[in-house]
């Protein structure tokens, strides 16, 4: 059951963030998410490069309360090229991948979250060769899933272990938003993809469930590096905890 609203609706302005949110955000991400990122990733957020963000600031104090960031990727380098019609002659095709969203959790269920997917989904459509929206969500995040289906978002398929924290694996739910006129397709060609995607899917996690059996001969020291961070990439993400964790594979899921 979500927390009651209180009485006074705080005034929220949206801006992009900028390199005086720096701390604040590392912060938030920092309190929000079970885990950390990179500096350099706050230092891309917040200089604008490579990745395009928003902020929820508090119109009273000016008070950094949300954000969100994304990155604009090559569809046919994607998970979902799948889903996508491609034709050649055409202009390359893009996507909006969602890296992180967050809201403190004071001011939660004002729609502040809402606003901030909104933002995106009007930059995305701003570009004209641009086809989805697209984001993971960790299996066990229920109101992030209830937000992502309430925002209409389309749930496409559930990725095995696609999620590595502190020695545990996590599945994660790929939901996409389609843009610009794009839609899910289901010609007999699509359906092929799909099934062969899944069964690709299918002898990854069967290897990776052999691997993980032999590799419990290896020395631990032979396949973890010291580090406390996430490396954000639309890839599968293996995250560690606190004190040894292991460095981030970025293998990609197509
Ligand atoms: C998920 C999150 C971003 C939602 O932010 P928010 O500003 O509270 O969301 P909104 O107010 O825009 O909520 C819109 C809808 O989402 C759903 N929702 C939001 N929070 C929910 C909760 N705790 N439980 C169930 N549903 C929820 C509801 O359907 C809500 O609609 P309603 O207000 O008409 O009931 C916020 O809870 C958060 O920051 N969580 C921690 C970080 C996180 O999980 N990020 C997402 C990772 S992909």
């Amino acid at each position: 059951m979500l927390e009651p609203r209180g009485s006074h609706r705080p005034t929220i302005i949206y801006r992009p963030i900028q390199p005086s949110d720096l701390e604040v955000l590392e912060q938030i991400h920092l309190a929000l998410f079970p885990i950390r990122y990179e500096r350099d990733f706050f230092l891309n957020v917040v200089h604008g490069h490579g990745i395009v963000s928003w902020a929820a600031v508090d119109g009273q104090n000016d008070e950094l309360v949300g954000f969100i960031t994304t990155r604009l990727i090559s569809a046919r380098e994607s998970e979902i090229a799948d889903l996508l019609r491609h034709r050649s002659s055409r202009k390359e095709l893009m996507l909006v991948y969602i890296l992180t969203l967050g809201v403190v959790e004071h001011y939660r269920n004002y729609g502040i979250a809402t606003s901030l997917v909104r933002e995106v989904i009007k930059y995305a459509s701003s570009i004209t060769n641009c086809r989805a929206v697209y984001l993971h969500v960790i299996s066990y995040n229920l109101p992030a899933i209830k937000f992502y289906r309430k925002m209409l978002f389309k749930f496409i398929r559930r990725l095995q272990n696609f999620y590595y924290i502190n020695g545990q694996h996590y599945d994660s739910y790929l939901f996409v938003y389609f843009v610009n006129g794009s839609h899910s397709p289901c010609s007999p060609l699509n359906i092929v993809a799909a099934v062969a995607n899944y069964l690709r899917g299918l002898l990854k996690m069967l290897a990776s469930k052999l691997w993980r059996n032999e590799e419990t001969h290896i020395p631990v020291w032979s396949k973890c590096s010291e580090t406390k961070t996430l490396l954000v990439t639309p890839n599968k993400r293996i995250l560690g905890a606190e004190n040894s964790a292991c460095r981030v594979c970025t293998s990609q899921l197509t």
